[in-house]
């Protein structure tokens, strides 16, 4: 049974990490157009490295929750036939024991020189411009994907997704594409798709809804599949 999990904010959230849609995400308090762009980045850089700076500062203060500990036990049983692909950028899954996540949307512990393209896991902050470990040019920018920036990993996530049985989607409103797209893709393909959320639109695309907070839905999920 292969099978392929997409997980978006909504797993973090009973980790103390804001989601972006919800009333006191991340967007509400923020334009994304101004901190979430490669326009707002070259418009006012410091704002932007401030927000990520920022939300780099409240990772370290949180741990991961028992969705993302069930998620590493899956992978631990079903090995290579399990593809979590995260559209987030915490390392909760990481922490919580996963081995193999595709974060589409990059990385918030890492920063990319824009001068060499070498790539650094980065805890502190880059408002001050450090110097690249690499080349030491003052050119770091956060590890993320930007809105108009193309997602990482889309090769091997179609593949994944066109080979799988069942497609599960955790915590994701579903409004950014390509993840948006996901589940068509995987419905297409005649996988069985299911969607984990605390709050599920009320028409969804999914064959099967289950609605619930995510350390509690995802457990028992994992349970069936391991039974
Ligand atoms: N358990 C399960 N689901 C939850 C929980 C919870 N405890 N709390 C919130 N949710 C659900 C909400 O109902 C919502 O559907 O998580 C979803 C969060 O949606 P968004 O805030 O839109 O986050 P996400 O779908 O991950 O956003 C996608 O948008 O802003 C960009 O790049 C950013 O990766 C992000 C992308």
């Amino acid at each position: 049974m292969k099978v392929v999990v997409l997980t978006g904010a909504g797993v973090s959230a009973e980790s103390g990490l804001p989601t972006f849609r919800d009333p006191d995400g991340l967007w509400e308090g923020h334009d994304p157009m101004t901190v979430a762009t490669p326009e707002a980045f070259a418009a006012d850089p410091d704002l932007v490295q401030r927000f990520y700076d920022e939300r780099r500062a409240v990772l370290a203060q949180v741990r991961p929750n028992a969705a993302h500990v069930a998620l590493a036990r899956l992978e631990e049983h079903l090995g290579d036939d399990l593809y979590l692909v995260t559209q987030n950028i915490d390392d909760l899954h990481e922490r919580g024991g996963s081995k193999r996540v595709h974060h589409m949307h990059g990385r918030l512990r890492a920063a990319w020189c824009t001068t060499c393209d070498r790539r650094h896991e980065w805890t502190d902050s880059l408002v001050g411009r450090p110097a690249c470990p690499t080349c030491g040019q003052a050119t770091m920018r956060p590890d993320v994907v930007w809105f108009g920036e193309v997602p990482h990993d889309m090769d091997s996530v179609q593949q994944a997704i066109f080979d799988c049985d069942v497609f599960v989607a955790i915590g994701t409103s579903g409004t950014v594409y390509p993840a948006a797209a996901f589940v068509h893709y995987a419905i297409g393909n005649g996988a069985d798709t299911l969607e984990l959320n605390l709050a599920p639109e009320p028409v969804s695309d999914f064959a099967q809804v289950r609605q619930g907070p995510a350390t509690e839905t995802v457990p028992a999920w994992v349970e069936e599949m391991l039974r």
